[in-house]
């Protein structure tokens, strides 16, 4: 696996210079970001995060964080009375955009990255992250943050782009390349951004090897569920109760 604190696309360049690059990535996408999502996936966005979010609801979980939250899309989805969500995003603009969907007394707005969360030990009962853990530059200490944050017995949904079948890669190789820079230069003027997008998708781990990722970052009942065909994928994990059988 390539060291990803020290890739920004195909660059190498320093873990401090990775963070301003992808802070300046969401700055500039955040107006457009939504609607470049369903023309990127031609709508396929919505049904992966449903598919996070019903997991999310059957976990049972009242008090969630939402990190890397974004525009609030999954907030906005799993709150509802009986459950409160913190979304954490180290990017105002994005969260911005979010807050002007309207008033919601559920869902909090809390800038902040995932290697250092603003929160106290056992905060929360479930953590969900949603295309967000390939933006962070230090995977680790962000995993270990979650962990932190968790209560012991909760859990971590995370929805990230992942590796296709093979028989797909060549369809969606093409459409990454030749697509969606062009819908990015387009729509919301920042190819640059979207050459980003494609080159971290690809530098980033495929399902087995994070989910040896999660399992060496202390979590258990680690399992993943491939959706569409692998393009996308959501693996889960628990922080383990201390002294269970
Ligand atoms: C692709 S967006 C996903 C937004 C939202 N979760 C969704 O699914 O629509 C990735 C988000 O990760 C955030 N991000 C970037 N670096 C981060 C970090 N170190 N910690 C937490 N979030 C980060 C960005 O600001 C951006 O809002």
């Amino acid at each position: 696996m390539d060291d990803l604190s020290r890739s920004f696309g195909r660059k190498r360049v320093s873990p401090e210079d990775r963070t301003r690059l992808i802070r300046s990535v969401f700055q500039r996408v955040a107006p457009r970001y939504d609607l470049m999502n369903d023309l990127m996936s031609m709508g396929v966005h919505r049904y992966w995060k449903w598919f996070m979010v019903r997991e999310a609801r059957q976990s049972g979980a009242r008090n969630v964080l939402d990190l890397a939250g974004g525009t609030g899309d999954i907030a906005w989805k799993l709150a509802d009375p009986e459950r409160a969500v913190q979304v954490c995003d180290p990017s105002l603009a994005m969260m911005e955009v979010g807050r002007r969907r309207g008033p919601s007394g559920r869902i909090g707005w809390v800038a902040g990255c995932g290697e250092r969360l603003p929160f106290h030990d056992e905060t929360f009962d479930l953590v969900t992250i949603a295309f967000g853990i390939r933006n962070v530059t230090h995977l680790e200490d962000t995993l270990s943050e979650i962990r932190r944050v968790l209560r012991p017995g909760g859990r971590l949904l995370c929805l990230e782009f992942s590796r296709p079948a093979p028989w797909l890669a060549p369809f969606y190789d093409a459409w990454s390349r030749l697509v969606i820079p062009r819908l990015g230069a387009w729509i919301s003027r920042n190819p640059d951004a979207y050459h980003y997008l494609i080159d971290s998708i690809r530098a980033f781990p495929d399902q087995e090897t994070l989910a040896g990722i999660f399992r060496a970052a202390g979590f258990s009942d680690v399992s993943y569920r491939n959706l569409s065909f692998g393009i996308a994928c959501v693996h889960r994990g628990t922080r383990p109760i201390p002294n269970a059988a």
